[in-house]
C-alpha cells in the first residue's frame, strides 16, 4: 500500500488525534472499531462486497465525513445501501461511531485514513454517489496542491463512480467553490447539474446538513451546494 508521503502535493496531517476521547466514546470506538472499519491489504483491490453482512444494492462513499452527521443520517434514510466514509481523525471517527450507536445504524464502513488510499484499491465503476462535503479550502495559494478536489482525484474519483452516478460537493468558501467548478467544468468525465439556481443555492432534500454548513452559517456565511454526474463512458 502507498503511504501518504507517496500522494503527490500531500502530507495531509502530522496528527490524527487532535484531543483525547471521553471514556464513553472510547469505549465505543473500541467495540467498533474491529467490526466496522476497512484495512487495506497490499496492492489489493478490496472486495466491497465482503465489508458488509449482505451484499447492499448500491455503494456510496463519503470523503473527509467529520463527524459523520451526515453519513449517518444518509444511511439511515437509505438502510439498502452500503455506505463507505473516509476520514484520518480518530476524533471525527469516533464521532461517527457516537452518532451510529444513538442511530443504530450498521450499513457504514469506515477508513480511518486518507480517502485516496483507499480510493486506489476500490475497483472501478461500483460507486454509485459520493459526497466531498466542505472539504477543506486551503486558502493559502502554495497549499493548493492540498485541496483534495483537483484533476488527479478527479481522474481517480470518476474511474470510481458508475456512468450517471452523482457526486455531491458542498462548500461555503468562494474562491474553492470557483476553484472546484472549473475543475469540474473543465473535465470531461462529470456534467454539472446546473439549469436553475435553486440547484446550487438551496440545500436539496436529500442532502442533511452538515456541522460545517452550520458553523458556516452561524457566522453568516452561505454556502454551495453542487451535483455533478458521471458522463456516461
Ligand atoms: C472542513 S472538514 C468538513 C467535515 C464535514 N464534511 C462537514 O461538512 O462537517 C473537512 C474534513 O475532511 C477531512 N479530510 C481532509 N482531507 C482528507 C482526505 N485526504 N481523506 C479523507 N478525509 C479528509 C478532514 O479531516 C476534515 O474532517
Amino acid at each position: 500500500m502507498k503511504n501518504l508521503e507517496n500522494i503527490q502535493g500531500s502530507r495531509v496531517y502530522g496528527r490524527r488525534l487532535s484531543k483525547p476521547l471521553k471514556k464513553t466514546s472510547a469505549a465505543r470506538f473500541n467495540e467498533y472499531f474491529p467490526k466496522y472499519s476497512i484495512s487495506l491489504a497490499d496492492d489489493e483491490n478490496l472486495d466491497l462486497s465482503k465489508l458488509f453482512d449482505h451484499e447492499p444494492k448500491e455503494y456510496w462513499l463519503e470523503i473527509g465525513f467529520g463527524k459523520g452527521e451526515h453519513l449517518v443520517a444518509q444511511a439511515k434514510a437509505h438502510p439498502e445501501i452500503g455506505f463507505i466514509g473516509c476520514e484520518p481523525f480518530v476524533n471525527g471517527v469516533s464521532g461517527l461511531v457516537d452518532h451510529m450507536v444513538a442511530e443504530k445504524v450498521t450499513n457504514i464502513r469506515f477508513f480511518m485514513n486518507d480517502a485516496r488510499l483507499l480510493m486506489d484499491q476500490i475497483p472501478s465503476s461500483l460507486i454509485s454517489r459520493a459526497f466531498i462535503l466542505f472539504p477543506d479550502p486551503w486558502p493559502k495559494r502554495r497549499h493548493h496542491k492540498r485541496r483534495i478536489v483537483s484533476p488527479g482525484n478527479l481522474t481517480v474519483l470518476s474511474r470510481l463512480l458508475k456512468d450517471n452516478a452523482e457526486l455531491r460537493i458542498g462548500t461555503d468558501h468562494h474562491d474553492y467553490c470557483r476553484w472546484i467548478l472549473a475543475r469540474l467544468l473543465e473535465s470531461p468525465d462529470f456534467n454539472w447539474q446546473s439549469d436553475h439556481p435553486d440547484n446550487w443555492h438551496k440545500r436539496p432534500d436529500d442532502w442533511p446538513s452538515t456541522r460545517y454548513e452550520r458553523k458556516a452559517l452561524a457566522v453568516g456565511r452561505k454556502s454551495t451546494y453542487m451535483t455533478f454526474n458521471r458522463v456516461p463512458r
